[in-house]
């Protein structure tokens, strides 16, 4: 194990276009480690994060990538937005834009439910305090008051030490999850996936989340106001709602208005959004899970103008 061998397998990784497109599957910094071990590079999570600081990426890959492979390019490939928009979601079924039929049918080996998850510990770290914090405004002093005293903490209960889980993210990030029979599967159908994206795109497209919302799950108030541009997301569940009042849903504000809008969910189905920078115009949005469905979501980052390329009206 060593930084050397984390260099050289970066170095192989940004300059081959097949194994690039591989990091445009991956977010998790253990899928990395897994895919250099898989290609006789042994180096531990610390080597990798060393190795990606210093080895500069080629041509092919963007940036680092343990951190985000491919936004660069996306940005640079993108056209500029001209207006800031107030049409602020986007929702299409997944059957109906243009090319996403190979991506349909990869939904079945990436809808998976890792061994390695302790299931028990999950339902355990439920708080229904959090979960009813998504039924606030973000715009509400005394929620404000909330979120900040929870985000100084990181998230994590003092009391409970530096183990203790965030409560911000009550979902499973399946991308953690490398130590599961299934593993190897699923990660094929993310590389598939992304080819298939890029096709009907034209571009470069990159997995920005692969997450799994059990029953009771959710994803508190948040803005990604890190990482700014145009996100896609492809939803789905085990099985349809039998009640169109009670699914899992998506909550943002809008920005402009403050008003709170609620989407109500359905299997298959495809949503665009925006995270923005600008602390006039952050998107808070937050994800619930009230069901005793499960439900999953796929992430990606998209070009600008995906609409355009898409040839889908609003
Ligand atoms: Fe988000």
């Amino acid at each position: 194990m060593s930084v050397e061998a984390g260099q050289a397998f970066l170095r192989i990784a940004y300059g081959t276009p097949e194994l690039s497109e591989q990091l445009r599957a991956m977010t998790g910094v253990q899928e990395l480690v897994r895919l250099g071990s898989r290609h006789g590079y042994t180096f531990t999570v610390p080597e990798l994060m060393e190795a990606s600081s210093s080895t500069a990426p080629g041509p092919a890959a963007g940036r680092p990538a343990a951190t985000a492979p491919a936004t660069r390019d996306i940005r640079a490939a993108a056209r500029p937005d001209p207006t800031p928009t107030r049409i602020l979601h986007h929702e299409y079924r997944l059957t109906d834009l243009p090319g996403f039929g190979g991506v349909a049918e990869q939904l079945q080996h990436l809808k998976i439910k890792p061994s390695s998850v302790d299931m028990g510990r999950f339902r355990r770290t439920f708080r229904d305090e959090d979960l009813r914090s998504t039924d606030r405004s973000p715009a509400d002093p005394e929620y404000r008051a909330w979120h900040q005293e929870r985000a100084r903490t990181g998230w994590r209960d003092p009391a409970v030490g530096p183990d203790a889980p965030r409560r911000d993210f009550h979902l499973i990030n399946l991308d953690e999850h490398v130590d599961h029979p299934g593993y190897d599967r699923y990660f094929a159908a993310k590389h598939r996936t992304i080819a298939e994206l890029e096709a009907a795109f034209g571009t470069e497209v990159r997995f920005s989340g692969s997450l799994w919302y059990p029953p009771e799950s959710y994803r508190l108030w948040h803005t990604n106001e890190t990482q700014p541009g145009w996100r896609m997301y492809i939803v789905d569940h085990d099985e349809p709602f039998p009640d169109p009042a009670e699914t899992s849903f998506f909550r943002y504000m809008n920005p402009y208005t403050e008003e709170i809008v609620t989407l109500r969910e359905s299997p298959r189905m495809v949503r665009f959004f925006k995270a923005e920078q600008d602390p006039t115009r952050l998107f808070w949005h937050c994800i619930v899970n009230p069901t005793t469905r499960h439900r999953w979501s796929f992430g990606f980052v998209v070009p600008d103008d995906w609409m355009a390329r898409l040839s889908v009206r609003a």
